[in-house]
């Protein structure tokens, strides 16, 4: 029997924003999600404005404590399952907490907020409450990145010794911010977009694809932010040197100065039995390169257990998807909808009073969000040091 679809409520949005646009997609890419209500703007006027002109009916709030306070009085059918917080970074954590405390489920944008108290408060309270909790890296959603966690976690290269997680950028090479663009004014303002600018914006992507395929965590820092465009107030080149949880190396790097690169974000994974390659530009397909052997290249959708390399028995949910034959390319959005339909089941299981996962198998959750805030503030405090190593912190 068809169920009714969950209802989502947008934080942010209005006025020519980004990335509302391929969350919506993805919401309402299965039918079994939909954006029902949103307080799109900072300015209540302009808030409701922007909701009323929306491509679909959809509630307009004056803002995010209206939509949320709102939301106790409402029938059953009307109340927010969870919300999708696309705002800029300094305002995650408040519309995060208050929805929490108020019975709904949180999508929150990364990096998860400003600083690692916020991201300690978060994290704590999503425990407490027991409440669902997703970050959008949105890169965790690509057929291909399951494939190369299976492929790297399994141990199918061996040990991993080095791997080299990057973002690079080039939309930053000049002072964009100077002409008042509004996606480049706010991530370049250390006050809105916290301690780090590059590192947080995309470094944080970086770190979490590593954290995703390999399942190792970075234990120590050497780190070097940089401010390559004069009178920037905030990095944006990031260089990390990482010591990993088992004695293997990294390097995490970003850039919004590499005039010519758009969204490079990569991984290569090098073991003691083999490398794997991804990059999220070309992302239907990973390299697999093993001693004395061509290298062989898997497509989403085309892959076979049992030919050689990979075992028999991959998992049946990784192999039961995609539905989509190869070929007929999946890219960004299909990425944002794995990942809001992964979290959707989480939020049914959690309304119906059963246990759920939302133990970042299958999209980051608000620890990996922690993660984020505490390899920042790590790579802050050792590049004020000349780069000395760091340790970092431990999960609370
Ligand atoms: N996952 C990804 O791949 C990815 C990509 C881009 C951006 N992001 C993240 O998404 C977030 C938004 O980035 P963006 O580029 O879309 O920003 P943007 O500037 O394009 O949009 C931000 C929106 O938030 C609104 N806003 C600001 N304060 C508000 C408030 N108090 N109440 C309601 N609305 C408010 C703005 O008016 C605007 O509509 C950031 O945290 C960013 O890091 C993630």
């Amino acid at each position: 029997m068809s169920q009714k679809p969950l209802n989502v409520g947008l934080v942010g949005g209005g006025k020519g924003a980004f990335i509302v646009q391929p969350h919506q997609k993805a919401i309402h890419s299965d039918g079994t999600r939909r954006v029902t209500a949103a307080a799109l703007f900072p300015d209540p006027k302009v808030a409701l404005e922007e909701a009323a002109n929306w491509p679909y009916p959809i509630k307009g709030y004056g803002s995010y404590d209206e939509m949320i306070a709102a939301n106790a009085k409402l029938p059953a059918d009307e109340k927010l399952d969870y919300i999708l917080i696309v705002t800029p970074n300094f305002v995650h954590y408040d519309p995060a907490m208050k929805a929490m405390k108020a019975g709904i489920a949180v999508f929150c944008e990364k990096p998860l907020c400003m600083n690692l108290q916020e991201a300690e408060d978060l994290v704590k309270t999503s425990r407490q409450l027991n409440v669902p909790f997703c970050v959008a890296h949105t890169y965790l959603g690509h057929w291909t990145s399951r494939l190369s966690r299976y492929i790297v976690r399994s141990g199918l290269l061996g040990e991993v010794r080095w791997v080299d997680s990057y973002y690079l950028q080039g939309w930053l090479a000049t002072r964009l911010e100077a002409t008042g663009q509004m996606q480049a004014a706010w991530r370049t303002n250390p006050k809105l977009a916290g301690g780090s600018g590059c590192g947080g914006d995309i470094g944080t992507h970086a770190l979490m694809q590593l954290r995703y395929v390999t399942g190792l965590n970075v234990t120590d820092v050497a780190a070097h932010l940089e401010m390559l465009v004069e009178g920037r107030p905030i990095d944006d080149h990031f260089t990390i040197y990482c010591k990993l949880s088992n004695g293997g190396k990294a390097l995490v790097r970003a850039s919004q100065i590499c005039i010519g690169q758009k969204n490079n974000l990569g991984v290569l994974v090098a073991g003691t039995k083999g490398t794997l390659q991804w990059r999220q530009e070309n992302p239907e397909s990973l390299t697999i390169s093993l001693p004395n052997q061509p290298d062989r290249v898997y497509s989403r959708g085309a892959v076979t257990p049992g030919d050689g390399f990979l075992p028999k028995d991959v998992p049946a949910d990784l192999m039961a998807e995609p539905t989509i034959p190869a070929g007929h390319p999946e890219g960004f959005h299909d990425a944002f909808a794995r990942l809001h339909r992964c979290f959707e089941a989480d939020v049914r299981a959690w309304k119906a009073g059963k246990p759920f996962k939302c133990d970042g198998a299958k999209y980051a959750n608000v620890e990996d969000g922690w993660m984020g805030l505490a390899f920042i503030e790590t790579c802050i405090k050792s590049s004020a040091a000349q780069g000395a190593w760091t340790p970092m912190p431990k999960c609370v």
